[in-house]
């Protein structure tokens, strides 16, 4: 059975929710799901904006089919091609023969690499700021490359001043019934996947981020579609903010997380001392991760966050501990920066993480490593403590707590 719903009353939501995916791009987990967004603009033209993943295609056609109530499709605007939001395109060329595919020159050359589709005379090759008119509806389009991918493009509905945004301003997550900022109560139960999701997905490319996002103020904005998680209209300036503050590294708040890697708690023992005297000190909402136990998005995320974090990782066959050596893989990927760093390494016959987490982290841009690095061997004694108390007490002048 369909499930729409409008976001104005001539652009209906036709998109689907998967709460079976359990892992998004086969990578990262996404215990609330996600959702597939797609947008149908009626107007004199019909104009679809993106499809869905192969895994929704049943559900996505039969929404189509009743927002669209017996018309025919004449515009598919495609945004973006990575599969997630293009493997319905064949069944709505199918359904709809006569339908016209709209997007860039990178667009088609994705399409035609990923599908054996003939688009020969059903497609409409766009450049930036092309417009395309469906009747009171004008469309503009805004090359938005790499964010995520090289053919990711924006699409600007001058008329109800929308912006269906392709991954930019998406989050992990499924649509409860809930289809806009204000259905929900948004710092308390998505703040925290939006910005997985920007990390894991967008993180990289922060760059581009910035360029969009300077095109985007140039238009009057009352409503942004993205393809995955909410649509904004109450929010607006929040959600700016919060991708100029992501896409810039500027940590999100001054605060700390710690993560460790520990296989017989005592570095985990280390890490709690640490974090007493972190809150003795007056440091608040101290965050810790067991880098074995957490997967590595949401470390990512917290990176994010914070603008302080403490690595703490045994050596193990020589190396960092495995899951911590996971972590600064994704930080350096992902292009981690200006963040300040507490270390505490450990080893029982040779203590050498600390000094391999240096070398991994002179990779990353603009990081500050705090003195003193502690090393331990074995377990912490109660000559080393004093170490600690040090480290505690260079993160909380960093972190400027009176
Ligand atoms: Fe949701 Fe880059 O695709």
């Amino acid at each position: 059975m369909y499930c729409t719903r409008n976001v104005t009353n001539s652009v209906v939501w036709v998109g689907v929710n998967d709460r079976q995916l359990t892992r998004f791009e086969n990578l990262f987990p996404v215990p609330r799901g996600v959702c597939y967004n797609s947008y149908l603009i009626l107007d004199e033209k019909t104009c679809l904006i993106d499809t869905v993943d192969s895994a929704a295609v049943d559900q996505f056609i039969e929404n189509v089919a009743f927002a669209l109530d017996g018309r025919t499709l004449d515009y598919l605007v495609i945004n973006h091609m990575e599969p997630d939001h293009c493997s319905a395109i064949e069944h709505i060329v199918l359904r709809y023969p006569d339908v016209q595919l709209v997007g860039n020159a990178k667009t088609f050359q994705i399409l035609k690499q990923f599908y054996n589709l003939d688009i020969d005379g059903r497609h409409i090759q766009v450049k930036a700021n092309d417009t395309l008119s469906l009747g009171k509806h004008t469309l503009s389009f805004h090359l938005a490359s790499m964010v995520h991918w090289p053919e990711v493009m924006i699409t600007y509905d001058q008329t109800e001043k929308i912006v269906f945004s392709a991954d930019i301003f998406g989050s992990f997550g499924a649509l409860n019934g809930a289809l806009f900022d204000d259905d929900v109560n948004y710092e308390r139960a998505w703040a925290e996947d939006s910005r997985r999701y920007y990390a894991n997905i967008v993180g990289k490319y922060g760059r581009q981020a910035q360029n969009t996002l300077k095109q985007l103020a140039k238009l009057d904005i009352d409503i942004i579609c993205p393809l995955h998680g909410l649509v904004w209209r109450n929010k607006i300036d929040w959600i700016l903010n919060k991708y100029q503050t992501w896409s810039s590294y500027t940590p999100e708040e001054q605060s700390v997380a710690i993560f460790f890697g520990s296989m017989y708690g005592n570095l985990e023992n280390v890490c709690d001392i640490l974090a007493s005297k972190l809150s003795e000190a007056g440091v608040k909402d101290i965050a810790m991760y067991d880098v074995s136990a957490t997967h590595v998005s949401q470390l990512i995320g917290e990176t994010w966050r914070c603008s302080h974090i403490v690595l703490a990782s045994p050596t193990y066959n020589t190396g960092i501990y495995p899951d911590m050596a996971t972590l600064l893989h994704d930080m350096h990927a992902l292009n981690v920066q200006n963040r300040t760093v507490g270390l505490i390494g450990s080893g029982t016959w040779a203590s050498s993480s600390s000094k391999l987490i240096l070398k991994e982290l002179e990779n990353l841009k603009n990081i500050q490593v705090l003195e003193p690095v502690v090393d331990i061997m074995s377990s912490l004694k109660v000559e080393q403590v004093a170490d600690v108390e040090q480290l505690a007490q260079a993160l909380v002048r960093s972190l400027g707590v009176e």
